[in-house]
C-alpha cells in the first residue's frame, strides 16, 4: 500500500470542510480590507528564495525540497508565499507604478522539510495577505487588525506579539554592538548561536535553548538603537494598538526566521495547541522588491498557519441540504437524470443509479445529509409525477415531474 509521505496530510471530510471555511472567511474579511485574490506556482527558481528569505535562515539552509528538472534548472517547493508574490509583482511591472498601492492575497500549500510533529507539517497551507507601495505605519497597524478580526470571526484566542527590526539606517549599527556582546558571551551559548554570530546575529535572540535565554537576557535590543524614524513609527503603531483594545505585547526577542523583515515585525500565538503555537507572523519588508531586482517599493503582509487553527475552528452547523433522489424500477433512472439536471443549475442533487426500495432511498438519502428524497416508482413513472419526502419535517407530497423540475419549495408553506 502507499502511503502519503511523512509530515503530508490529506485533507478529508471534515478537514477539508474546515480548510474552505476558513479560506472562505479569511478571503471574505481581506477583500472587506481592499485585498485581491492572486496565487503564483508552486515551483519558483531556487535563487529566488535564496535572495529573499535568505541563505543564513533554516528555511532556505536546511530545509527546503529543491531538485534540477529535466531542463537542469536549480527550482525548489514555495516555503513560503511571500517570496513569489514580490517575484510576481515585478515581473507583472508593478514596481514600476509609482505611487500606486497594491493589496493581494493568496492561499495554498508551502513546503518545508522540517522534522514532522504535532502543528509542523512538510506539506502545510498558508493564507497570506501582501501590501505594496504604502508606507505609513497604518497599513502595519491594518493588517495587524485584519488578523484579529480573521481570528475572532473563526472564534480562536489569540495573544500578540510585535516589535520592530529597524531599517537600513538603524539594523547595521545595531547588528555591530550586538556582535561584539554576542563576542564575550560564545563560550556559554549553543553551538547554533555560535555559527549564527557570524550568519545572522539577530537570530540568537530567538534560541529556544534555556541557557541561552538566560545568557542573552542582559544583550542589547534593537529597540534601544532605533532611528529617529524607526522609532516614530513604532511609537505611532504602539499607540494604535493601545485604542483598539487589541490584546498585545512587545516582544524584543521576536526576529522572525525570515531575513526580508524590516520595521514592524509581529506573531499570534495561540495557547491552545501545544509547543507549535505561531498560528500567523508577518511584517515589513521595504527592501525585499529592491533585493529581487524591483524599483524600491515599501511591503506588509502576513500568513495564517491553516493547519494549525484547524483543530480551534468550528464549523457552523449546516442543516440538511439539497436533495437525493432515487428510482424504485429501472425504467424510471433515465428521467431521474434529466430531472436531477435541471435541479442542479440551483441546488445539491445526489443521485442513485440503481433501482431501490423506497426504505433503502430514504436511508441513501439520510446519508448524505439530504433535505429532500424524490423518488420514482412504478405508480409516479405512470403517472409522470415524483414522491418527495421532506427528511426535516417529516411530510410527503406527490407532484407531477416538471413541476418538481421548476419549483424552488415543494410544499405550500
Ligand atoms: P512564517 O512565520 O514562516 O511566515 O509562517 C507563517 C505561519 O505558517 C506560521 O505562523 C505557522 O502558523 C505556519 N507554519 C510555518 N511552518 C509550518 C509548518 N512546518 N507546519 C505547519 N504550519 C507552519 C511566512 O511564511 C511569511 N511569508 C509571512 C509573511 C507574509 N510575512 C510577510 N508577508
Amino acid at each position: 500500500m502507499i502511503n502519503a509521505l511523512r509530515g503530508m496530510k490529506d485533507l478529508l471530510f471534515e478537514d477539508a470542510q474546515k480548510y474552505r471555511y476558513i479560506t472562505e472567511t479569511a478571503a471574505k474579511i481581506a477583500s472587506n480590507y481592499g485585498f485581491d485574490y492572486m496565487e503564483t506556482p508552486i515551483l519558483e527558481e531556487t535563487p529566488l528564495f535564496k535572495r529573499s528569505v535568505g541563505e543564513s535562515s533554516d528555511i532556505v539552509g536546511k530545509e527546503m525540497y529543491r531538485f534540477s528538472d529535466k531542463g537542469g534548472n536549480d527550482v525548489c517547493m514555495r516555503p513560503e508565499g511571500t517570496a513569489g508574490v514580490v517575484r510576481a509583482f515585478i515581473q507583472a511591472k508593478l514596481d514600476r507604478q509609482q505611487g500606486q498601492k497594491y493589496r493581494f492575497f493568496y492561499f495554498g500549500p508551502m513546503f518545508r522539510y522540517e522534522r514532522p510533529q504535532k502543528g509542523r507539517l512538510r506539506e502545510f497551507h498558508q493564507f497570506g495577505v501582501e501590501s505594496f507601495g504604502e508606507e505609513a505605519i497604518e497599513e502595519d497597524f491594518t493588517l495587524i487588525r485584519m488578523l484579529a478580526d480573521i481570528f475572532d470571526t473563526l472564534h480562536i484566542d489569540y495573544t500578540i506579539s510585535v516589535n520592530s527590526l529597524g531599517c537600513s539606517a538603524c539594523m547595521p549599527k545595531y547588528r555591530e554592538s550586538l556582535v561584539q556582546h554576542l563576542h564575550t558571551l560564545s563560550d556559554g551559548l549553543c553551538e547554533d548561536c555560535n555559527r549564527r554570530i557570524a550568519s545572522n546575529p539577530i537570530r540568537v535572540l530567538d534560541c529556544k535553548n534555556e541557557k541561552c535565554k538566560e545568557i542573552l537576557e542582559d544583550a542589547p535590543r534593537i529597540t534601544d538603537s532605533l532611528c529617529e524614524k524607526c522609532s516614530e513609527d513604532f511609537k505611532r503603531l504602539v499607540t494604535l494598538l493601545e485604542k483598539s483594545a487589541l490584546k498585545y505585547r512587545i516582544d524584543t526577542d521576536l526576529v522572525r526566521g525570515l531575513d526580508y523583515y524590516s520595521g514592524t515585525a509581529f506573531e499570534f500565538v495561540s495557547e491552545n495547541i501545544g509547543a507549535q503555537s505561531a498560528i500567523a507572523g508577518g511584517g515589513r519588508y521595504d527592501r525585499l522588491v529592491e533585493f529581487l531586482d524591483g524599483r524600491p517599493t515599501a511591503g506588509v503582509g502576513f500568513a495564517i498557519g491553516i493547519e494549525r487553527i484547524m483543530e480551534l475552528v468550528t464549523i457552523p452547523r449546516k442543516g440538511r441540504e439539497g436533495i437525493y433522489m432515487g428510482a424504485m424500477i429501472p425504467e424510471a433512472v433515465e428521467e431521474l437524470l434529466r430531472l436531477a439536471h435541471e435541479k442542479r443549475r440551483s441546488t445539491r442533487v445526489t443521485v442513485e443509479y440503481k433501482a431501490k426500495s423506497l426504505k433503502a432511498h430514504l436511508k441513501g438519502a439520510d446519508r448524505v445529509g439530504a433535505r429532500y428524497a424524490v423518488v420514482i416508482g412504478e405508480e409516479e413513472a405512470q403517472e409522470g409525477a415524483v414522491l418527495i419526502r421532506d427528511l426535516e419535517e417529516r411530510r410527503d407530497i406527490k407532484i407531477p415531474a416538471e413541476e418538481f423540475a421548476t419549483r424552488e419549495s415543494f410544499f405550500d408553506d
